[in-house]
């Protein structure tokens, strides 16, 4: 039977019940086949399975879908049971941010980048919330989506320069038939909105063709996707990026691996994703 504990003593206590290797799951909740993939794979790799259900404050912005983003809890205990997961924290806001706490993380130019560009301050909530979570659950491994790429290089980062002891898992993304990346946010596109959101990955695929076919000018690419998103009367570009896949500078010429990723708003629903070219 699934554990819910919702205060820092009662995760902490729950952990020291559990076999290692301890395997953790972070989320915000309302959980789609993406997230139950991650607690899947880390019920093959570990002993026990934690998973995290908390809409982090810190991590949107002022004008942001804090407020509306969706919540489901008994939905995302019935998907995470039957994926092996054991204990799930799910903290209030008022127990991971006690009143007073003024200490932030910031990882530094690979976080201001892309999504740290156009929603200054997320991931200083991310690389805040993700630390404190490695600290209560103390995984031996932390299973991320590749979905979320800048993420997952601001995490790598983040427990590199900290020293923090938890190997960060990347997990590919799951997609829908017609290739759109899973993402809660899915659920706020109307049905209109939800045949256009493709794109993104129309795109994607379009820039990978053309790489496969010997396009080595990043420049190029850019201005393909852009055109290709530009037919779709639905889409507005947020930003279209071909860059190195750990520093995240923006390339002109491609040689190695490059990550292409895109941000883009269908209606007022903004959707990311990513490809890697010539990576893993
Ligand atoms: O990817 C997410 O759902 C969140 O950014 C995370 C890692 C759970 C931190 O709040």
């Amino acid at each position: 039977m699934i554990r819910v504990v919702s205060t820092i003593s009662e995760m902490r206590q729950a952990r020291r019940a559990l076999p290692e290797p301890v395997g953790f799951v972070p989320t915000m909740g309302y959980l789609h086949e993406g997230h139950v993939t991650l607690a899947r794979r880390a019920r093959v790799e570990c002993t026990s399975v934690v998973a995290s259900i908390f809409v982090n404050p810190t991590q949107f912005g002022p004008n942001e879908d804090f407020a509306r983003y969706p919540r489901d809890l008994p939905r995302d205990l019935s998907l995470l049971e039957p994926a092996g997961v054991q204990v799930v924290f799910h903290p209030e806001p008022s127990e991971m941010y006690q009143p007073g706490a003024t200490t932030y993380i910031d990882v530094g130019p690979t976080a201001q980048r892309l999504e740290g560009a156009s929603r200054p301050g997320h991931f200083r909530g991310v690389a805040t919330v993700v630390a404190k979570l490695f600290n209560v659950v103390q995984p031996q491994k932390a299973y991320f989506g590749q979905k979320d790429a800048q993420q997952v290089v601001v995490i790598k980062k983040l427990v590199a320069d900290l020293d923090i002891p938890v190997d960060i898992i990347v997990v590919p993304t799951v997609r829908e038939p017609d290739g759109l990346a899973m993402s809660s946010r899915n659920t706020y596109l109307d049905a209109q909105q939800r045949q256009a959101a493709p794109v993104l990955w129309r795109a994607l695929c379009w820039a990978q063709e053309l790489w496969q076919a010997g396009e080595r000018d990043a420049r190029r690419l850019r201005r393909e996707m852009v055109s290709l998103i530009e037919a779709e009367p639905l889409a507005q570009i947020d930003y279209i990026s071909v860059a190195h896949p750990e520093t995240l500078d923006e390339l002109e010429h491609i040689e190695g691996p490059s990550l292409v990723s895109l941000a883009v708003r269908i209606g007022k629903t903004r959707l990311i994703d990513n490809i890697t070219l010539g990576g893993p």
